[in-house]
């Protein structure tokens, strides 16, 4: 259900970026329970190997995924979506270490659009196209659709999508926040795998630092979150790569990070 493609990051070290393509063409990349067992099992092995510095997660053209599977929730009762606390798992997607890029072409919708957000960064092509349209099947998002994408875009763009269903382009996704950078299609996971390296090519605490309190951001008060900001700064303070990245800017050469 998916395919995984471990790059070398540069030719100087070891480190490396993973590539991994949701693979399940027939349906849109809809995401299922086997699809998503791959996509979790294969980004926890990725998040254990320190020399793996980016993740980019990416689709087809036609569609990066087009929601949760329907076919597979159908008949579900409200005592098994409990039991099993549907979709609650997904969320472990979030928690990595190793910074993840969605990099999103064609539909990404519902779970789709959801599990884009729970990813550090999303990059789209101009085909991108996005949705919670869950209201249509008559239910609503159910792993970040009414939360996730509020704090993202604001209570009357996210209201709008989740109310209507309708789905927003590439250009309102930028303009809107939801995504940080609009290629062209055929160049949207080579423009991803760049903005991989370039992230691999920094000092891996830092990196981790600095996602860590980004994503704090959406969850904490401004004066804990600058709180722990501060606290991770200074921490920073212990490793070889503050010396060395402040040591290459006054000696005027490129720094080179443990
Ligand atoms: C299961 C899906 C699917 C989905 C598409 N397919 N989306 N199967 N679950 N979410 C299947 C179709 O049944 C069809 O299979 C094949 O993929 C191609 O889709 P078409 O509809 O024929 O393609 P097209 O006409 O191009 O329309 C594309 C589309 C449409 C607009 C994206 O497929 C669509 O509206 N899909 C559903 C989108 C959606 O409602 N997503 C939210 C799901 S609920 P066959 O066998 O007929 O060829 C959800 C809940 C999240 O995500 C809760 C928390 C995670």
């Amino acid at each position: 259900n998916i395919l995984v493609d471990v790059q070398k990051a540069n030719d100087k070290d070891n480190t490396s970026i993973a590539l991994i393509t949701l693979n399940r063409p027939k349906a849109l990349n809809a995401l299922n329970d086997a699809l998503f067992g791959d996509l979790l099992h294969a980004t926890q092995l990725l998040d254990k190997d320190k020399d793996v510095r980016c993740i980019v997660l990416t689709g087809s053209t036609k569609a990066f995924a087009a929601g949760a599977d329907i076919s597979e929730m159908k008949d579900k009762t409200y005592e098994e979506c409990m039991a099993v606390d549907m979709f609650a798992e997904w969320q472990q997607i979030s928690k990595l270490k190793t910074p993840i890029v969605a990099a999103v072409a064609g539909f990404c919708l519902g779970g789709g659009c959801e599990l884009a957000m729970m990813c550090d960064m999303i990059v789209c092509s101009k085909s991108a196209k996005f949705g919670q349209p869950e209201i249509n099947l008559g239910v609503i998002a159910g792993a970040g659709g009414t939360q996730r994408l509020t704090k993202r875009i604001g209570k009357a763009k996210s209201m709008y999508m989740n109310l209507t269903g309708e789905f927003i382009n590439a250009e309102e996704a930028f303009v809107s926040g939801l995504v940080a950078k609009v290629f062209d299609n055929e160049t949207l996971v080579e423009e991803a795998l760049k903005i991989a390296k370039n992230i691999a090519a920094k000092g891996a605490l830092s990196v981790q630092a600095a996602k860590e309190a980004v994503n704090a951001a959406e969850d904490l008060p401004l004066q804990e979150g600058l709180r722990l900001e501060r606290r991770l700064f200074h921490a920073l303070f212990a490793t070889d790569d503050q010396k060395e990245g402040m040591a290459a800017f006054l000696e005027k050469r490129p720094a080179s990070f443990k």
